[in-house]
């Protein structure tokens, strides 16, 4: 297994920082302070270098600091014993640019896959609690970290759907409109089977790692499972199921509902409304489950969400934990150190966190008003 280190990063204007190089330890850091610091900050801007994407906008010009106009983030990591390189430079009035070694590069995909990392914060709970969007958008991220085609298929995606809605809402002649969507149901279909059948099989997979991890975590207490819930009816398990039988069901429902949608004027089935529930002893964690089952879950589902990563890339992904100290009681905190491995964290809190629970040393940097200092 290859450990994956993030040596340091730079920051220009980013937020609340006006030039900063900090240096990271490869065991554990601890990036402490009072709120409103920069801490979370930090964080922000290693997750933006892996996905291209900010997890608390999608708006560059709030993350450019105040009265400046443009921001630059470069990390330097370690990956198969070689040094490599990420920057991404936005300019308000231009483009973006991501560089990766020095080359510059033309899509945001490429990007994806180079540094994995897992992301755990307290807003995690809202892949239990909250709508189908955000579970959606938990599976396509780590999805399309393992597996760049995915990205590049839910991009197709969602032209083709714009599209197809662009359509049924036109007005236009009956069977004009009925023949055009034919078309559109074809593509849809076609990159709609890829996406399905992607995250029903990476849900397969994470089962395996979530029960084992939900189990240790519950002292062999609660079994754990997730059910993708496609948003039209596949009555079989992924097994059984090829690529193709699922565009045949997929094209099948597109059609069956033609009349529906053009009276709502909006594709209302697809992968775009697709779903997933988390069980715990046979029943639904949403619905039934208690404050401290759904915690509980959240962390097995992120524990899983690293195990996943290291089975497909061969690579240990690096833990961004946002103020969840707080958040987790000790055991729980205990239960997830011993769990985690050789993997680099980096630990945000408002105190300094206690080392005993920590295998490998670890690093205690403060920030105060969008400065880092090693304590
Ligand atoms: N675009 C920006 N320019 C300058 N400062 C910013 C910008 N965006 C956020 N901030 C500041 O960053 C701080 C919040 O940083 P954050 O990392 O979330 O804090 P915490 O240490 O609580 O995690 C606040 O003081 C906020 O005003
Ligand atoms: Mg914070």
């Amino acid at each position: 297994m290859n450990i994956l280190i993030i040596k340091c990063i730079e920051l220009r204007n980013f937020r609340n920082y006006d030039n900063q190089i900090i240096y990271f330890n490869e065991g554990n850091n601890n990036i402490y302070g009072d709120n409103a610091q920069g801490k979370t900050n930090i964080l922000e801007a290693i997750f933006l270098c892996v996905t291209g994407r900010s997890f608390r906008t999608i708006h560059d010009d709030e993350i450019v600091r105040f009265g400046q106009q443009s921001y630059y983030i470069k990390i330097l990591y370690e990956k198969d014993d070689r040094e490599n390189t990420i920057e991404i430079e936005s300019d308000l009035k231009r483009n973006r640019e991501i560089i990766l070694n020095q080359i510059k590069v033309k899509k945001v995909g490429e990007l994806l896959g180079k540094l994995n990392a897992v992301l755990f914060c307290p807003e995690n709970l809202s892949i239990i609690k909250g709508s189908p969007a955000e579970r959606r958008r938990f599976l396509d991220i780590i999805i399309s970290q393992v597996k760049p085609t995915y990205f590049y298929e839910l991009q197709k995606y969602n032209k083709i759907l714009k599209q197809r809605n662009i359509l049924l809402k036109e007005k236009i002649d009956y069977n004009k409109k009925l023949s055009g969507i034919e078309v559109w149901n074809i593509l849809l279909s076609e990159t709609g089977k890829n996406i399905i059948y992607d995250r029903m099989d990476f849900i397969k997979r994470l089962n395996k790692y979530v029960a084992l991890n939900h189990r240790y975590i519950s002292n062999n207490n609660e079994n754990l499972i997730i059910k993708y819930i496609p948003s039209f009816k596949i009555n079989k398990e992924i097994e059984e199921l090829t690529r193709s039988d699922i565009q045949e069901i997929y094209y099948g429902n597109l059609k069956k509902n033609i009349e529906l949608d053009i009276e709502k004027r909006v594709t209302s089935f697809g992968v775009h409304r697709d779903d997933f529930d988390i069980m715990i002893n046979n029943s639904s964690v949403k619905v039934y489950g208690s404050q401290g089952q759904q915690r509980t879950a959240v962390l097995s589902l992120k524990l899983s969400e690293i195990n996943i990563i290291k089975e497909i890339t061969e690579q240990t992904p690096v833990l961004l934990l946002d103020d969840v100290m707080s958040e987790l009681d000790s055991t729980r905190i205990k239960l997830l150190m011993n769990r985690l491995g050789d993997i680099q964290t980096f630990v945000t809190s408002t105190e300094k966190i206690n080392d005993n629970h920590l295998l490998n040393e670890i690093k205690y940097m403060s920030v105060s008003n969008g400065n880092v200092n090693t304590t």
